[in-house]
């Protein structure tokens, strides 16, 4: 099995993730919502790359049934019904419905990888739960960071080293790039405590700022869910049996 970790999509064009197996990690705080969203009911959520995109799809398309959520600058966009903090998808909210998702990094990055044959999405609070299922396909692998504006994201390098080193563990030899390697090199650095290397952040420190100091510590828990939400036909569903 050969395995890809790009620290940032924009290194790499869409077109190259054609028939592959892909997975998203954007742990602050795209893939976490993502995640917690589905594993509390919601039907599908609609990643766009575009604000404007986001406003013209949800015009109707889904019955009626449409939240539009994400952020821009941390916060809740204009118009939007959710912002992007975890805590706003409870079951109460996001029961049964479709959701049209915008963020700065997460949704473009998987909107560039749309064209995978297989796509999944990823943080610490799934981790296991798509190990298993990447175990059960055996396929080879790309692992996009989604970064943060174009640079590298400390924490979602750590969730990628941690991901790689659980396929190791299981899988045994895999053939892995630099980028990889230097994403596990840092996850053994890490791993004792999470919470630090998400608060430490860049884009931790922003969010605590902005007043998400919850939403840090939410995102730094490990196996809180078995959700493994997958892509198909521009949705992303809750994969069976997860
Ligand atoms: C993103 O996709 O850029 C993030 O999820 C932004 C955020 O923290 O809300």
């Amino acid at each position: 099995m050969k395995l890809n970790v790009f620290l940032s999509p924009v290194i790499v064009d869409e077109l190259y993730f054609t028939g592959k197996t892909t997975v998203v990690i954007d742990v602050l705080r795209a893939t976490s919502t993502i995640i917690t969203a589905i594993t509390n009911g919601a039907k599908e959520i609609v990643p766009v790359a575009s604000v404007e995109f986001a406003v013209k799809v949800s015009g109707g398309m889904f019955g009626g049934q449409t939240l539009l959520g994400g952020e821009r600058n941390t916060k809740k966009i204009e118009g939007f019904a959710l912002g992007n903090s975890p805590f706003e998808y409870s079951k109460e909210v996001v029961d049964g419905k479709s959701i049209v998702f915008y963020t700065t990094n997460g949704t473009k990055a998987i909107a560039k990888a749309k064209y995978s044959e297989n796509l999944f999405i990823c943080s610490f609070s799934n981790i296991t739960a798509v190990t298993n299922h990447l175990i059960s396909l055996n396929t080879d692998l790309e692992i996009i960071c989604s970064g943060r504006n174009n640079f590298l994201a400390l924490e979602d390098t750590v969730c990628a080293g941690m991901l790689v080193s659980k396929l190791q563990k299981n899988l045994g030899d895999i053939i892995i790039n630099d980028s990889a390697k230097a994403a596990l090199i840092l996850y053994e650095k890490y791993n004792s405590d999470i919470l630090s290397v998400l608060q430490s952040s860049d884009h931790g420190e922003i969010l605590i700022k902005n007043g998400f100091e919850k939403d840090i510590e939410y995102c730094s828990k490990t196996d809180v869910s078995d959700t493994v939400p997958f892509y198909s036909n521009g949705v992303l569903k809750k994969l069976k049996n997860s």
